[in-house]
């Protein structure tokens, strides 16, 4: 079965991380980090506990705390056999650990070995507006090799709910990731 990490931080936008660990499990077995500060805003922004966010992981998953710096996939020899981490939603703190090689939680440190190991990242980062500081910061694991995006949600393929606007943005990051999904109706596309 071929496998994926998936870090969830503290950014707003805990839905999109989970929207995406949704799909992710159907057919990966993902390997799942959530920051400290993530649970925090879960259960601000839907009333999740950790606790019953935890009972709830799916069975092909396995979850880590961010203090677990010495998990299997804190290696390259590891890492390297998945199919690259994906931060979503991507703090601007995260960010800017990884964009200056500040490995100092398992969060920070599997995105510094996707990096090195040329693996793919993807870190979709959720804050409005921005500085130069992380927009420099983005542009340093742009260059490094990672893929960054702010979650934007587009609106051409009419949005009837949030999850219709959550799904759009989970699709676009499982798309570069080449995994199959029915989140969104692509453009000029019948057979939705
Ligand atoms: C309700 C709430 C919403 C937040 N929203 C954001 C956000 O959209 N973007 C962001 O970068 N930080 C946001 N933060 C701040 C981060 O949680 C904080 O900087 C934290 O230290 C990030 O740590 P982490 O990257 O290890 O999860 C928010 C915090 C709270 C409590």
């Amino acid at each position: 079965m071929q496998s994926i990490v998936l870090c969830i931080t503290g950014a707003s936008g805990t839905v999109y991380g989970l929207k995406i660990l949704e799909e992710l499990s159907r057919g990966l077995f993902v390997h799942l980090v959530v920051s400290d500060s993530s649970f925090k805003v879960m259960e601000e922004e839907i009333g999740l506990k950790k606790e019953d966010f935890l009972k709830s992981i799916p069975e092909n998953c396995r979850f880590y705390s961010q203090e677990e710096i010495d998990a299997p996939i804190s290696s390259g020899s590891v890492l390297i056999n998945t199919e690259g981490v994906i931060v979503a939603p991507c703090s601007v703190g995260t960010l800017g650990a990884v964009a200056n090689g500040i490995s100092s939680n398992l969060i920070h440190r599997v995105c510094d070995v996707a990096l090195k190991e040329k693996k793919k990242l993807y870190m979709l980062v959720r804050e409005m507006p921005l500085s130069l500081i992380h927009i420099e910061n983005m542009k340093k694991v742009t260059l490094a090799g990672a893929t960054v995006a702010v979650a934007s949600p587009a609106f051409y393929h009419r949005p009837q709910t949030v999850d219709d606007m959550v799904s759009f943005v989970a699709g676009k990051v499982l798309d570069h990731f080449g995994i199959k999904h029915h989140l969104y109706r692509r453009w000029k596309d019948e057979d939705f």
